[in-house]
């Protein structure tokens, strides 16, 4: 078994293993409180199909009461009013101030979940089993959790860490395979920040989902990527400064969400698109060669065809880019890269050459 430390106010550690969904029972009891009688599952109904029985019967079999609480499957559920849902659910089935949350899930079950624990009697302790490879590699680590506003994604939120994050990487084999591949660009992310040897173990992991899912280095790939995060995380737990270069193509990525209406990209294929961005823009500044923007590219195109880009007007992408959260003062914020395994954080770019890339970028899709 793979063990990864995060080293926050409340340290906890990531556990990576096959199969280890049947054993969870006997890692969320080493975590829970000393008083925790009940466990509740917060889950949609596909997965608590696939998986629930199999986590309740380890729980059951240590002598817990499971309960559960369902949500509805998509981003458009990640609000309050499945919040206030939820957390009915609990008070009517007795969840205690000394019980426990399960998040049985992708990155909409693990946000959404971590914000009821978070705040549910001003917080109680959860555990992540996260069952996409974005929950596995990302979402399910360093405590962030929100829901959406109308106005806005992850408007409100907490952050509030797991007590341990459990990873089973055989659940990934119901993924579908859109899902399973929208994820590895968050992992050449992972490796542009801080890891020339993923950037190579990315260029030679199999590009179809059954190969991929029975290679052993899937492992090596899931715990290289929570390294990575943990380590970001450990030293900027409240993102007030490195935690920010996580941020890595998210810039364009979140604008092209934005103005295709959440509907066109998985989360994943936009970064993808913004860490080709964030690329050419690096190229554009001497941070990077043509060579190395080359490598770049060809692995970002090596998982697939991404979504096109047709109809995006370049015109209204700045202007998302401007409103992005990151935006300090109206100036955008671009993490790029300086080399491969390092990055900076850059708010100059001028913008005449961010209009000028960005109009070239719509029309040949780079
Ligand atoms: N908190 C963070 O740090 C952080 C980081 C990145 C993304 N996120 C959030 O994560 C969310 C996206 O998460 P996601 O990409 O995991 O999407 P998701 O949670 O919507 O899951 C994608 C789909 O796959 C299904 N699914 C999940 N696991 C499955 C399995 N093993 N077998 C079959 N089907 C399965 C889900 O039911 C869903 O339909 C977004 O809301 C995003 O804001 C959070």
């Amino acid at each position: 078994m793979l063990t990864i430390p995060v080293r926050t106010a409340e340290s906890y550690e990531i556990f990576i293993e096959r199969g280890l969904i049947d054993r969870s029972g006997q890692i969320i009891r080493a975590v829970a409180p000393q008083n925790c009688r009940k466990i509740a599952i917060i889950t949609n109904r596909r997965l608590s199909e696939l998986y629930a029985g199999r986590v309740t019967a380890t729980l059951r079999e240590l002598g817990y009461e499971v309960i559960f609480c369902l949500m509805g499957d998509g981003e458009r559920f990640k609000t309050l009013r499945t919040v206030e849902k939820v957390v009915g659910c609990l008070l009517s089935q007795g969840l205690g101030r000394h019980d426990l949350i399960v998040a049985l899930g992708g990155g909409v079950v693990g946000d959404l979940a971590g914000f009821v624990a978070g705040t549910f009697m001003r917080g109680v302790a959860f555990v992540q089993i996260p069952t996409t490879l974005l929950a596995q590699i990302d979402s399910s680590v360093g405590g962030k959790s929100a829901v959406n506003h109308k106005l806005g994604k992850n408007m409100i939120g907490v952050f509030k860490q797991p007590r341990t994050v459990i990873i089973d990487p055989d659940v990934l084999s119901t993924l579908p395979q859109r899902e399973l591949f929208a994820a590895m660009y968050e992992a050449v992310k992972y490796a542009l920040i801080a890891d020339s040897d993923l950037f190579e173990l990315l260029e030679v992991v199999p590009k179809t989902a059954s190969a991929l899912l029975s290679d052993r280095r899937l492992e090596e790939l899931i715990a290289c990527c929570c390294y990575i995060k943990a380590d970001v995380v450990s030293r900027d737990e409240r993102e007030t400064g490195e935690r920010k270069i996580l941020n890595l193509g998210h810039t364009l990525g979140h604008a092209l969400e934005t103005v295709t209406g959440y509907n066109r990209f998985k989360h994943g294929e936009a970064v993808g698109y913004g860490i080709m961005f964030a690329s050419s823009l690096a190229k554009e500044l001497g941070l990077i060669t043509k060579e190395q923007q080359d490598k770049i590219y060809n692995l970002v195109r090596s998982f697939g065809r991404l979504p096109s880009l047709d109809g995006i007007d370049s015109g209204v992408l700045l202007g998302a880019i401007a409103k992005d959260k990151k935006s300090v003062a109206g100036r955008a914020v671009f993490v790029l890269p300086n080399g491969i395994g390092k990055v900076v954080i850059r708010d100059d770019v001028p913008i005449e050459v961010l209009g000028r890339l960005l109009n070239r970028f719509l029309e040949q899709g780079l």
